[in-house]
C-alpha cells in the first residue's frame, strides 16, 4: 500500500484515496479538501453548517466529494458520518481531525456548559472519529491520522485555558495512539499551528496581531496553505518513518 501511495503522490494524484477532513467548510479544512481534491483524492468532510464552498465542490465533484452536517456537540454522530463515508466511498486512508472551536473567556467566568462544549468539540469527539476510522484503516491494512492542534497547547495565553487543556490532550492522544496503531500500518502525528488567517481570527484587534507579527522571527501570521503543507507532508510517504510526533508550524513564535 505504502509503494502504491508513494508513486501517486510523486505524480501529485491522490489516485482515488479517501480523506475524511473535519470541519471542510471554511478556513484550514477548506484549503485541505481544495488540495486533496486537486491531487486526486476522494475527500469527505463535514461541518454544522453547509457554506457556498461546500455546495460548488458538490457540484464540481460529484463522485469524489461528499458532506453532511454533523455537529462535534454530539461525538457519536461521528460514527455514523464514518460509516456512510464507507458506504459511498468503499475506503478510507487519510483522517484529518481539523475542526474546532475555541471560546475566548476566562476560566473564572465560564460557564460549566461552555468547558463542557469545548472539551466535547476539540477533543471527545475527535478521539471518538479516530477510533470509528483506525478500525477501518486496520482492516485495510493501513492509514494515516493527523491532528490539528494549536500552540496554546504548548504555551500559556490567558483566556484560552480550557481550548489548551483540549488541544493539550489531543497531542497526548497522538503520542499514545502512535505507539498502538504503528504496527496496523497506521501513522499518526498532530500539527501545531500558531496563529494563522481564518474565520478564527478574524476578530483579533489589530494591535494583538501586531504584536504577534513582532514576536514572530518569520514576520507574520501563517497562511492556512502554510499549515495544509505540513498536513500533507505528514499525510504523504515522505514521512513514512514519522510517527507519534507533534510538528509546530508558527514562523517561530514559541522557539
Ligand atoms: N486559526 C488559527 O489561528 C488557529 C491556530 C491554531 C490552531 N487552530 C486550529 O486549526 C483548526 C482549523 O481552524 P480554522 O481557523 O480553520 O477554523 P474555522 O475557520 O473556524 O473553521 C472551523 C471548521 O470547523 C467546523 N466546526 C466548528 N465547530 C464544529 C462542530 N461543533 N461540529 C462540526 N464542525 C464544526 C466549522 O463549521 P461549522 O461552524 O459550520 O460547524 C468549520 O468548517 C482548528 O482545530 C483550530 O482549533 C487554528
Amino acid at each position: 500500500m505504502t509503494e502504491n501511495l508513494s508513486t501517486a503522490v510523486d505524480e501529485g494524484v491522490g489516485a482515488g484515496r479517501v480523506a475524511v477532513v473535519s470541519g471542510g467548510s471554511r478556513g484550514l479544512g477548506r484549503v485541505l479538501v481544495e488540495r486533496l481534491l486537486a491531487d486526486g483524492w476522494r475527500v469527505a468532510t463535514f461541518s454544522r453548517s453547509t457554506s457556498e464552498f461546500i455546495a460548488e465542490s458538490s457540484a464540481a465533484h460529484p463522485e469524489s466529494f461528499y458532506w453532511e452536517a454533523v455537529d462535534l456537540g454530539e461525538p457519536t454522530t461521528a460514527r455514523t458520518f464514518v460509516r456512510n463515508v464507507h458506504r459511498a466511498f468503499g475506503r478510507l486512508d487519510l483522517l484529518v481531525n481539523n475542526a474546532g472551536l475555541v471560546r475566548e473567556e476566562l476560566l473564572f467566568t465560564m460557564p460549566p456548559k461552555a468547558i463542557e462544549a469545548q472539551i466535547t468539540a476539540n477533543l471527545v469527539a475527535p478521539i471518538m472519529l479516530t477510533q470509528a476510522c483506525a478500525r477501518l484503516m486496520t482492516r485495510q491494512g493501513g492509514g494515516n491520522i493527523v491532528n490539528i492542534s494549536s500552540i496554546n497547547a504548548i504555551r500559556g495565553y490567558r483566556g484560552v485555558s480550557v481550548y489548551a487543556a483540549a488541544k493539550a490532550g489531543l497531542d497526548g492522544f497522538t503520542r499514545s495512539l502512535a505507539r498502538e496503531l504503528g504496527g496496523n500500518g497506521i501513522r499518526v502525528n498532530s500539527v501545531v499551528p500558531g496563529y494563522f488567517d481564518s474565520a478564527m481570527t478574524a476578530e483579533m484587534p489589530a494591535a494583538y496581531r501586531e504584536r504577534i507579527e513582532r514576536r514572530t522571527p518569520l514576520g507574520r501570521l501563517a497562511a492556512a496553505d502554510d499549515i495544509a503543507d505540513a498536513v500533507l507532508y505528514l499525510s504523504s510517504p515522505r514521512a513514512e518513518f514519522v510517527t507519534g510526533q507533534s510538528l509546530v508550524i508558527d514562523g517561530g513564535l514559541t522557539c
